[in-house]
């Protein structure tokens, strides 16, 4: 029995699959390496001294994909494929729902055409929107996306929810991450955006290693103690760690179930820069800036449900995060 990891040579998808590996799961994995690369995959065996199938392929490819459900015995699905770049899915919102949303539901009519029907579900705190008040719980309900991106999310959500509800059959987590950032502790797998990065970690180790000159703090006006946004940072090795509880949950009983993944604790801007040059003795040098649109003060997880019901914790602190992010990079530049 296999678990098949689509966009497993991407950031979270490659963590994930370490993990399934060293879980002692057999997993095939796919990724037509839009936002990846090839030695992704040679790392991943690296680290974990074991094998795995790879198919060079759109996850969105019906009739390639029934092929890969033809050539394994495949139990179940976690998906990695997905576009991620909120700023981007707004000015190329078709481009998202198609590969998100279109991309998805081929993957779910082919489950179900191979009678596979348990899926791990990479959703996302944006799902909460600017309506609900901190700490997020998984039973409040699903707010207002604040873009084409978060749609996505919302909209896969509800449609495994209706998937469920006509099929009892299924199993299905929809785990809420929060942000992840950090590395492999290897230094072999990490987040390499391609072109300027959007997201703070990317930005700052750019920053640091002197490709970028500065980091602009988007706004130091907001209300909270030191005047910059708040977010819930958990490092990607303890996230691909909830798959794995996640996908033991599944296969205890059929149903849908809802997890945020973070760690239950809210760091802000200026925390996370003021952390990273601490645990690595790197400058950042740093300018408060305007505020970003879409932009939320605060949000963080009530990491509850996670750790009673799949016994799962974050354990890694935000030096960690920092500290494996810049030796994802040394590693890297070593590496060439
Ligand atoms: C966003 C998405 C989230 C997605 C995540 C990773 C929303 C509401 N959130 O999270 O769903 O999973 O990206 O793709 O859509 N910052 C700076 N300077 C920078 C970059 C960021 O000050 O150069 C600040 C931001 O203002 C924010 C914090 O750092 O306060 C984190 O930003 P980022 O890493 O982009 O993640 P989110 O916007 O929280």
């Amino acid at each position: 029995m296999s678990v098949l990891v689509t966009g497993g040579a991407g950031y979270i998808g490659s963590h994930t699959a370490v993990e399934l590996l060293n879980a002692g799961k057999d997993i095939v994995i796919i990724d037509d390496f839009s936002n990846s690369k090839p030695e992704v995959l040679e790392n991943i065996k690296k680290i974990t001294g074991k094998d795995f199938k790879f198919y060079e392929m759109d996850y969105a490819d019906r009739e390639k994909l029934e092929k890969v459900f033809e050539e394994n015995n495949i139990d179940s699905v976690m998906n990695f494929a997905g576009f991620k770049a909120v700023g981007e899915s707004t000015k190329k919102p078709i481009e998202y729902y198609i590969n998100n949303v279109s991309g998805a539901l081929v993957l779910f009519d082919t489950m179900r055409k191979y009678n596979v029907k348990k899926f791990v579900f990479s959703s996302s705190a944006t799902v909460y929107g600017p309506e609900n008040p901190i700490p997020y719980k998984e039973d409040m309900p699903v707010g207002t996306a604040s873009s084409p991106y978060g749609s996505t999310k919302i909209f896969i959500e509800q449609i495994l929810k209706d998937i469920y509800k006509a099929d009892n059959e299924w199993s299905v987590a929809l785990l809420r991450y929060f942000n992840p950032i950090g590395s492999h502790e290897s230094g072999l797998l990490g987040e390499e955006p391609q072109g300027i990065p959007n997201n703070l970690m990317p930005y700052i180790v750019r920053v640091a290693c002197g490709q970028l000159k500065e980091l602009s703090v988007f706004g130091g006006d907001y209300d909270t103690p030191d005047g910059t946004c708040i977010r819930d940072y958990l490092h990607v090795v303890d996230l691909a760690k909830g798959h794995i509880k996640a996908l033991d949950k599944l296969n205890e009983g059929n149903g849908v179930y809802i997890y945020n993944l973070g760690t239950g604790v809210g760091y802000s801007v200026l925390d996370v820069v003021n952390t990273f040059m601490k645990a690595t003795g790197k400058d950042v040098p740093y300018r408060i800036t305007e505020r970003r649109a879409g932009d939320l003060p605060a949000f963080y997880a009530d990491a509850t449900k996670a750790e009673k019901e799949l016994g799962w914790k974050a354990e890694k602190s935000l030096e960690d995060m920092c500290r494996d992010s810049w030796h994802y990079i040394e590693v890297s530049r070593k590496n060439g």
